[in-house]
């Protein structure tokens, strides 16, 4: 085919440049056209299958083509979770700065496992990293690495607890958090070698947030009873409701009890950025450990998640392996190799697209759209409230907010979680919206977590008034 050559698996520089260009035309089309598309595009497996299922082509196709049908057949069967509708879950609004870091990052292909190999992208990621611990106002010495997410971030701070605070003995030893600690930490300690009832999963209080009072007597039995207590995870925003831990409380027993403070801030780290969420997440600072996301409330594309450590050096006693055929590798005064502080050897410039958009915008904007985030679920929280037919379950927190829809008609509970759950269904089919549903106390709730700055006033009231006609026509039906 004119211009590849398949043996050198390379196209002609006009090839490239042609179908670079259709890349970056095809993403900028999908961006500016978000906010009119499906915000719930799906397709069965049985349709993909009658799509995509093919054998593998022997020869060659034209890139070009390739390109069009991903974007129809691939990415148009996928929800996009920056669209400004995406109320679920925990949102990825992405940002175009950081989708094209992504490419650069794999154009250029640095490998960040060493500082011999890339000395820029390590010389990026700590100042990246710096400048959040800086944003968030955190204390000097506080540093990590990026990784794929909030889980594997996790996965490696409680990885570095487990060697410093117990030296990899795990037996009889004890971790403990709320009842509303996400499900990536059960895992964690599961991959860790622990048993599952050595992670506490402690009751909340009505406003989800660990008790201390509760804590301290769990960790005071449990000693009585022969075991180790060594670690506690707090949460900086519950993925529920939002809700944070009484952290300088848990601190100061964590002190005391001479115990590893690792905090969850996965999604809700980055309210720290804002006054408003440097209040509400005082003590955040007294963590060992801490996880945020870079791809949830900084706008990053997947995969971005951040673990931040009081001292480095633990990082390095969980990770670092001497290797015979890394002997060339080893580091000069003050030089990283990132490969010793986390699971991976091979590692791709994930800090780029963070560092990238830091210097677009300025830190400042991405201070601004946090505190959006926080602003717009306050509004959805005021339109809720004002709304005759929903309730207000838990108050906006973190940019979530929980709420029910309550028909005039008298209908127990349980007819009312299934109502709830059917609207979420209806929305689902509709496509205006995605708003999902969780749990509170046992009983469905509709969730909107509002962290998009892209998201208007607009799309909050639409979206409200099209749950409650779709509530109107749930009762009736
Ligand atoms: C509080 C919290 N912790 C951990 C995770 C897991 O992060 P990830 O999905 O990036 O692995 C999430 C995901 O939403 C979360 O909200």
């Amino acid at each position: 085919m004119n211009g590849v050559d398949a043996a050198r698996l390379e196209l002609s520089p006009e090839r490239m440049r042609a179908f670079g260009h259709g890349v970056v035309d095809a993403i900028i089309a999908h961006m500016t056209n978000l906010e009119t598309a499906s915000a719930t595009p799906r397709a069965t497996r049985a349709a993909m299958d009658a799509t995509l299922w093919t054998p593998p082509p022997r020869g060659p196709t034209d890139a070009n083509a390739v390109l069009a049908q991903t974007v129809r057949d691939v990415f148009g069967h996928c929800m996009d979770p920056g669209h400004p509708r995406y109320f679920a879950f925990v949102p990825g609004p992405n940002n175009y700065v950081g989708a094209m870091a992504d490419a650069l990052a794999s154009g250029f292909n640095a490998f960040c496992g060493t500082w011999l190999e890339s000395a820029g992208a390590a010389e990026v990621e700590l100042v990246t990293l710096d400048w959040l611990r800086q944003g968030m106002g955190l204390p000097d010495g506080f540093g990590g690495l990026f990784v794929s997410g909030g889980s594997v971030a996790n996965l490696t701070a409680l990885a570095a607890s487990r060697t410093v605070m117990l030296d990899d003995r795990i037996e009889g030893a004890v971790a403990y958090g709320s009842d509303l600690t996400h499900r990536a930490l059960d895992k964690a300690f599961r991959i860790l070698g622990f048993r599952s009832e050595q992670f506490r999963r402690l009751p909340c209080d009505d406003e989800g947030r660990l008790p201390v009072d509760t804590l301290g007597h769990a960790i005071a039995t449990d000693r009585a009873a022969g075991l180790r207590p060594f670690c506690v995870v707090a949460n900086a925003g519950t993925t529920n409701t939002g809700a944070v831990d009484p952290l300088p409380e848990i601190a100061r027993l964590c002190r005391s009890e001479n115990l590893w403070l690792h905090v969850d801030g996965a999604y809700g780290a980055a309210a720290a950025l804002t006054r408003h969420g440097r209040a509400r997440l005082a003590g955040i600072g007294d963590a060992h450990s801490l996880v945020i996301d870079p791809h949830k409330w900084l706008f990053q594309p997947y995969e971005a998640g951040v673990v931040l450590v009081r001292d480095m050096a633990w990082l390095r006693r969980a990770f670092a392996i001497d290797a015979d055929y890394m002997q060339d590798t080893a580091p000069s005064t003050g030089e990283i190799n990132f490969c010793d502080h986390g699971i991976q050897l091979t590692r791709g410039f994930r800090a780029l697209k963070l560092w990238m958009t830091i210097k677009v915008f300025g830190l400042d904007a991405l201070t601004a759209a946090v505190q959006r985030g926080i602003d717009l679920a306050e509004t959805a929280g005021r339109l809720i409230a004002a709304h005759p037919r929903f309730e207000v379950v838990t108050p906006p927190s973190l940019g979530v907010v929980t709420f029910r829809y309550r028909p005039a008609a008298a209908l127990d509970e349980g007819e009312i979680d299934s109502l709830n759950r059917r609207i979420v269904a209806a929305m689902l089919d509709d496509g205006f919206a995605l708003v999902t549903s969780t749990l509170i106390r046992g009983r469905t709730v509709l969730r909107l977590c509002t962290i998009n700055p892209r998201t208007t006033e607009g799309d909050l009231a639409a979206t409200l008034a099209r749950l409650a006609d779709l509530g109107d026509r749930g009762r009736a039906g």
